[in-house]
């Protein structure tokens, strides 16, 4: 899935192509050495990946290890995502692969969780025969009890939708972390209904997380090295909760401020902003931190306004455009990410059009793009024809694809020269003479090592040559 976008990898929105079905546990100390061990692999957004380390963190507690090797687990869990149909046919091309498993070594476990295991809730047990578990989003505490049930013979289902759920106290076993950058779940589910979307049936209704229990957690992580955080939602404007002793209540500006006070040393992300919800106060408090980042992933779906009617995002062009103005009125210099969905229902070639358009008008530094996929059970499934060839789809995607390129490519162009405050990350994919980190806007920078700097160092970086990917430079303090 997110089939089509080669280039930047990006810790603010669905991890990449390569990272897609990732293999937790790098460097995890094996927590009970002669107990049961589980092996974990996840698909789709951020916020699955985060969920994966909750999983990890209860299952550790009731007595399982954690396991790279599939082969030797005894317990193979694959967190999945429906946003997309390929999404799903991706999960079960790797169900089959789990049954060669399950054949050589009788008695290993395999459960479904995510997304895909609430959209299909039992039917799953019908269509996957070699499946035993079936948990969805807000059961994942119900774990344990659903393992034991499994080991006696019967088949474990949880796919009961809370309300309340937060997972607030549970402190997630950083699994794939670089142990520089983490993520904080702050709400789960979402209220909007956006036409195609399916995220509203499979994580229900939108709930906000304990303020305490966000800064505790981003303390944790700061105590334990990490430098930089990035907060969870799929509607993180929207966050709202009220403190049930002083009555005061908590929004997204608040909230932000709050995770920024933990240490200036620490980074503060965020991902995904909806134009609907996105304030001014909030633009103003990221401009306000040194440590917020100046990065705003700002998904406008359609550059039209019918279309965006159509696809029930309660906003148009225009207003768009007034955020995008705001954002670099009160931050010149932050950067704005954006996803594109190409081909949605009866979109016309003049519609397609202003989307190309808006990619090159809001200078968007990346965007995720997409070709519709109708999705059973949404609004646009029951409604709409999904009348756009799949070849016209590809076509408009391409031509999007094309245009964010040019575009990216002329805003790297304005970075030659400049010199940006980088957290050191890692290795680069290619040297290991070279380290890779972020700037404030979110763009990768790979550079030459120089003295003792190491991951989780901040450098001064100066741009001396670009690619519409990336960045590269040089250490200059
Ligand atoms: N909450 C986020 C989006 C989460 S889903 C937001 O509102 O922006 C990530 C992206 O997947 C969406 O922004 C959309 O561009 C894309 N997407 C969602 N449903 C899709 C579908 N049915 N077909 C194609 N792309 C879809
Ligand atoms: Fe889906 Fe819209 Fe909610 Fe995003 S805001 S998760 S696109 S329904
Ligand atoms: Fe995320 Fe996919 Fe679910 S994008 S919320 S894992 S449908």
């Amino acid at each position: 899935m997110y089939d089509n976008n080669p280039t930047i990898p990006d810790l603010n929105k669905p991890l990449e192509e390569s990272k897609q079905g990732e293999v937790f546990f790098k460097d995890q100390p094996v927590v009970n050495e002669d107990g049961k061990k589980f092996y974990i692999e996840s698909y789709g957004c951020q916020m699955n990946f985060s969920d994966s380390e909750i999983v990890a963190s209860i299952l550790a507690e009731s007595g399982f290890a954690p396991t790279r090797i599939m082969e030797e687990s005894d317990l193979i869990l694959i967190n999945t995502c429906s946003i997309r149909e390929k999404a799903e046919q991706r999960v079960r091309q790797r169900l089959r692969e789990f049954d060669k498993i399950k054949k050589e070594k009788p008695g290993t476990l395999v459960g479904v969780l995510g997304c895909m295991a609430e959209r299909l809730k039992t039917k799953f047990l019908e269509e996957e025969k070699l499946v035993d578990m079936v948990v969805g989003p807000d059961a994942y505490r119900d774990l344990p009890k659903l393992v034991a049930e499994a080991e006696g013979g019967q088949k474990g289902v949880n796919v009961f939708l809370s309300r309340e759920e937060t997972y607030a106290e549970i402190s997630p076993l950083r699994l794939s972390s670089n142990g520089v950058s983490g993520f904080i779940s702050i709400m789960r589910g979402c209220d909007n209904m956006c036409s195609f979307c399916v995220v509203p049936y499979t994580r229900g209704r939108e709930r906000s997380r304990n303020l305490f229990s966000i800064i505790a957690e981003a303390t944790e992580l700061l105590e334990n090295g990490f430098k930089e955080v990035t907060l969870l939602g799929q509607n993180v404007d929207s966050y709202k909760w009220e403190n049930p002793e002083t009555k005061e209540v908590v929004n997204f500006a608040n909230l932000l401020e709050a995770v920024a006070k933990v240490s200036p040393e620490m980074r503060v992300r965020f991902s995904t902003s909806h134009p609907k919800d996105i304030t001014d106060e909030v633009i103003h408090t990221i401009a306000a931190y040194e440590n917020i980042c100046n990065y705003i992933h700002l998904p406008v779906q359609s550059g039209n306004s019918r279309v965006l009617k159509l696809m029930n995002r309660t906003y148009d062009a225009d207003w768009y455009r007034e955020r995008v103005e705001s954002i670099y009125r009160i931050i010149p210099d932050c950067a704005i990410s954006s996803d594109i969905i190409a081909g949605f229902c009866t979109e016309t070639e003049e519609e397609h059009r202003e989307s190309v358009e808006m990619v090159k008008w809001a200078k968007f530094t990346y965007s995720y793009t997409f070709y519709y996929s109708e999705r059973p059970g949404t609004l646009a499934a029951r409604k709409y024809e999904d009348d756009i060839p799949l070849k016209v789809k590809k076509r408009r995607l391409q031509e999007i694809v094309d245009m964010q390129r040019e575009v990216s490519y002329e805003q790297n162009q304005k970075d030659l020269g400049k010199t940006y405050k980088v957290l050191i990350e890692g290795n680069s994919k290619k040297s290991k003479d070279q380290f890779k980190g972020r700037n404030s806007q979110n763009k990768m920078i790979v550079f030459s090592k120089k003295g003792d700097c190491k991951p989780g160092d901040y450098v001064m970086v100066k741009v001396n040559e670009i690619t519409s990917a990336t960045l590269k430079g040089e250490i200059v303090s």
